[in-house]
């Protein structure tokens, strides 16, 4: 459901849908209550058994003794106990409950039942938590069903801080919109979306005024991309890779670099996969569709940043012509490297483009994100993504980046035991490194290309996708990283 908010500071007409929040005991801020009748309010929630528990909620039909065509109030809980993320939850909560009601037109009136001024921030949040549940990917969906006839709803948000909150809004909506455009980029399918058309979603984005450079196949032969060339010689469809600049930063100042794993399709290659579930392996491009969302919300909100942001996009498919196990490639860096495994190929990908990046832009730091391996969603399930770096610092800002935006990272080790597992007999490193520790070895395979920068790499396999529902995302596809790495960039490097 798409929604078109507006903030007021106060109601002008509360006939439709109304929704209002409740705390610990039932409590009601005072404009709130006012519009209630008491006994009313008492009776429905003894017979509803509503307590204002968080995330509850409490729904009346054309409430007697209201303008309300229909009232429901939803459960803040303890709300001076409430963090950033729950009240994104509540927003999820709220979108739910509209887009079950079919509502075209609603207010909601979010003021705080103890009374306290609601901040512009918590308020924007539960803006953000609304969009964010509303989102759907039904591209595909001739029919839509009965109960999805309703697709945009006119908002009014009443909260004391309408203005501020307004002008909030009005920065923070890009950044979802960039997660929602990562979401959809995941969501689609490979049969339409290939390197060359996720390229030009890169290049869309000049719109926003990003600057877009695409490297061809014959481009990256030319800067010696053996590694990721490589990869992209078993499938019809030829590779690019996808240069993004947002330069809002001061001038002359190092840029900040991210690149995204963008193989649009990964069967495995000639090491194929099994069948069951390999359409799931259309979302192996999670980290290009993160990137390029992060790009979206940067530039549409005009971060003070200078931003690289770098994918490399390939097919990984079985053909004649793909590599084979045991074929030895050459990196752009010189480094030689022992394909033992071809569906090990992110590394493979990832490893030319972080060596481009680094030496082309020298930057303060990169972060790389990918859907890596499988072992990732062993060590961390789906709720926290794997997380490397070398530089201490650098963990701490990601883990609170991610603390604060509900995009959680997990720091995994690295160190010279696990680099001596892809040691080769005949290349300078072999592709994988054998079952155990297989993140891991992942990671100490990519920081052989790294250098002396700073460097994080962000394992999303378990949580760009397939992830449980939330509160915020109803979607197979989470949209996992934008909001994170826009936080990262907030409130450390602007
Ligand atoms: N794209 C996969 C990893 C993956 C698996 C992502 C499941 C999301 C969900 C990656 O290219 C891969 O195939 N990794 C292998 C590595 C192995 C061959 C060393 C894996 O995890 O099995
Ligand atoms: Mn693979
Ligand atoms: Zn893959």
């Amino acid at each position: 459901m798409d929604f078109d908010f507006q903030f007021k500071s106060a109601a002008d007409d509360t006939s439709g849908l109304l929704i209002v929040l409740a705390g610990e005991e039932r409590a009601l801020g005072s404009a709130t209550s006012a519009l209630i009748p008491e006994s009313l309010y008492s009776a429905a929630s003894d017979a509803g058994k509503f307590s204002g528990k968080s995330l509850s909620s409490l729904d009346l039909i054309a409430p007697e003794g209201m303008d309300s065509s229909r009232l429901v109030c939803v459960g803040a809980g303890d709300v001076t106990k409430m963090e950033e993320t729950d009240w994104l939850d509540l927003g999820g909560k709220i979108g739910g409950i509209l887009m079950s009601a079919r509502a075209s037109e609603a207010t909601v009136l979010l003021e705080r039942p103890d009374n306290i001024e609601l901040t512009a921030k918590q308020a924007v949040d539960v803006v953000i938590g609304i969009k964010l549940r509303g989102y759907k990917f039904d591209t595909y969906k001739s029919a839509k069903k009965d109960d999805d006839e309703t697709t945009s709803c006119k908002l009014s948000v009443i909260t004391s801080l309408a203005d501020g909150a307004a002008e909030l809004w009005d920065v923070e909506r890009g950044v979802i919109d960039g997660t929602i455009l990562a979401r959809t980029l995941v969501n689609e399918p490979a049969n339409t979306l290939g390197p060359v058309e996720f390229a030009e979603k890169a290049e869309a984005l000049r719109e926003l005024g990003v600057d877009v450079e695409i490297l061809t196949e014959k481009e990256m032969t030319d800067l010696g991309m053996g590694a990721l060339l490589g990869v992209a010689q078993g499938s019809r469809r030829p590779p690019r890779m996808a240069i993004m600049k947002w330069m809002g930063g001061k001038e002359g100042d190092q840029p900040i670099a991210f690149i995204g794993k963008g193989v649009v399709f990964d069967t495995g290659g000639i090491s194929l996969k099994p069948g069951a579930g390999m359409e799931d392996m259309k979302g192996d491009m999670g980290g290009a569709a993160a990137v390029i969302g992060l790009m979206h919300g940067l530039a549409a909100r005009k971060a003070s940043a200078n931003v690289i942001c770098v994918l490399g996009l390939v097919e990984n498919m079985p053909d004649g012509l793909a590599q084979r196990p045991g074929d030895i490639v050459t990196s752009m860096s010189g480094q030689t490297i022992e394909v033992i495994n071809t569906d090990a190929e992110g590394r493979l990908v990832l490893c030319d483009a972080i060596h481009y990046v680094k030496e082309e832009y020298k930057p303060a730091f990169m972060i790389d994100l990918a859907t890596l391996t499988g072992a990732v969603i062993i060590a961390l399930g789906h709720h926290y993504a794997g997380m490397f770096t070398n530089d201490d610092e650098f963990a701490e800002q990601l883990m609170n980046a991610g603390e604060a935006s509900g995009e959680l990272v997990w720091r995994l080790p690295l160190s010279s035991d696990f680099d001596k597992l892809i040691d080769s007999k005949f290349a300078d490193m072999k592709n994988v490194g054998g079952r155990a520790a297989g993140s891991i070895t992942a990671a100490q395979f990519l920081k052989r290309f790294v250098g002396e920068t700073k460097w994080a790499h962000l394992d999303i396999a378990g949580t760009a996708f397939g992830s449980p529902q939330t509160e915020i995302n109803k979607s197979w596809a989470s949209g996992f990283g934008v909001r994170l790495l826009d936080r990262l960039v907030r409130d450390y490097y602007e």
